[in-house]
């Protein structure tokens, strides 16, 4: 049995999961999903913008006891059901490295997870999965946002999308462990694969042909010719 709480309102829900450390609640598979956040925290330190009661707001705990070096293994498994659940409900989207759900050019869910380590094992990991379902003004992003409404033009009930969402999520971390499985589903899915692209590092800006991602999570762009590697923290992708 899943362990699934519901709330109206938290500050984040991963941070709700986390302050349960210490609780019988406090195990694998534990999943909170909330109407709101009052602290959506996002990747790099943003915050999550999320209208009240309109999007998919969820968490789950997973205790993968994973090597930290395999680490993106998570992070894949997640975008893969992210992408499998929006193909469910009609919509053809990719994954924009390391963990940007895209319609088209724009953002339409995005994925922090947090992990807590210790001796080079990932002990805990918090899946935080924001997705832009039913609300259709957003603030000026890069990329920009969209919605299952503004892509279609109708409401999606909340519910459904839950519950195919925490179904492909399970369906797929049944699967982490079974050796390279999903890894070629997520190069086949990979935003700009094999285009040139506009980066932008802390020096310079530059353009370079993405070819894959390394099994750390680091991602592999062609520069003139030579295959270079890169975290999510050197470079960003220019639209
Ligand atoms: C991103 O910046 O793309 C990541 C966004 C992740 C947002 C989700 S919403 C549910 C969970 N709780 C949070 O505070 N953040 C994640």
């Amino acid at each position: 049995m899943q362990n699934i709480l519901r709330f109206p309102k938290v500050s984040s829900t991963n941070d709700y999961i986390f302050s349960l450390k210490g609780d019988e609640l406090f195990k694998h598979g534990l999943v909170v999903f909330a109407d709101y956040q009052t602290n959506g925290r996002g990747q790099r330190g943003n915050y999550w913008e999320s209208e009240k009661g309109k999007n998919l707001i969820m968490s789950m705990l997973i205790e993968p006891r994973l090597l930290v070096k395999s680490q993106f293994d998570i992070n894949k498994i997640v975008c893969l059901a992210i992408v499998e659940s929006l193909s469910s409900l009609g919509f053809d989207s990719k994954i924009k490295w390391p963990n940007d759900i895209m319609i088209g050019q724009k953002k339409v869910g995005g994925i922090l997870i947090q992990n807590m380590i210790s001796n080079n094992i990932i002990l805990f990991s918090v899946i935080g999965i924001g997705l832009n379902v039913n609300q259709s003004v957003f603030n000026k992003y890069s990329p920009k946002a969209t919605s299952f409404i503004l892509e279609k033009e109708q409401e999606f009930n909340l519910l459904d999308i839950q519950q195919i969402v925490l179904s492909m999520l399970n369906k797929r971390l049944k699967m982490l462990f079974s050796e390279g499985k999903d890894k070629d589903d997520y190069l086949n899915l990979l935003f700009k694969k094999d285009q040139n692209v506009r980066f932008k590092s802390k020096s310079k800006i530059f353009n370079g042909v993405i070819r894959g991602v390394e099994s750390s999570g680091l991602l592999l762009v062609e520069v003139e010719g030579v295959i270079k590697q890169y975290n999510s923290k050197e470079i960003k992708m220019l639209f």
